[in-house]
């Protein structure tokens, strides 16, 4: 049997486009890390905004070590509504104002958790989470939605962690129209 394609088989470009190496990023130095988890990003994203916030999820929890959840709740008619996302299932509806989400989705800021415990109205979907990182996406002056970052360790993230997935959101966002 001839190994060449049928003329009326087209090539799948979008596999041509997959370019993850898979690799671990040395973590040692956070703001080397991210620089880099941001430049893998940006290969890795493509045109619709489902699939952008697939692929961020998943090179996330590939590579930042110690965490037990990242993903997205989008704002579908001002309620955080469960994403695309990596890890155990999570909680699908989120009310403005309810949560570290929420908080985060209705000041409009991001917001560091060093202990889940100690947050109060702390919506816990995972009872492995210990700490949190929650980002808002502001786009056009809208609140889109959140990424959220959990771990299973106490006091897990700095104000790096903070600043380089704020970056990351950024270079999503300028490429990524999310539209709901
Ligand atoms: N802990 C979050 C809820 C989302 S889950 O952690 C995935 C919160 O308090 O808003």
């Amino acid at each position: 049997m001839s190994n060449k394609l049928p003329l009326d088989v087209k090539l799948d470009y979008s596999l041509l486009h997959m370019s993850y190496g898979a690799e671990k990023i040395n973590y040692a130095n956070k703001t080397e890390f991210y620089k880099k988890l941001n430049e893998e990003l940006v290969h890795n994203l493509d045109k619709h905004w489902f699939t952008n916030l697939s692929q961020f999820s998943a090179l996330v929890f590939d590579q930042l070590p110690d965490i037990n959840w990242v993903g997205f709740y989008l704002n579908v008619s001002e309620e955080l509504i469960l994403g695309p996302f990596q890890g155990k299932p999570a909680c699908m509806k989120i009310a403005f104002g309810r949560g570290v989400c929420g908080t985060s989705a209705a000041k409009r800021e991001a917001i560091l958790v060093d202990d889940v415990d100690s947050f109060p109205g702390h919506i816990a979907c995972d009872s492995a989470s210990r700490s949190e990182i929650v980002i808002p996406l502001i786009q056009g002056g809208k609140v889109l939605g959140v990424l959220d970052v959990d771990s299973p360790s106490l006091k897990r993230f700095t104000q790096e962690d903070v600043a380089g997935l704020k970056v990351m959101t950024e270079t999503l966002l300028k490429t990524t129209q999310i539209t709901l």
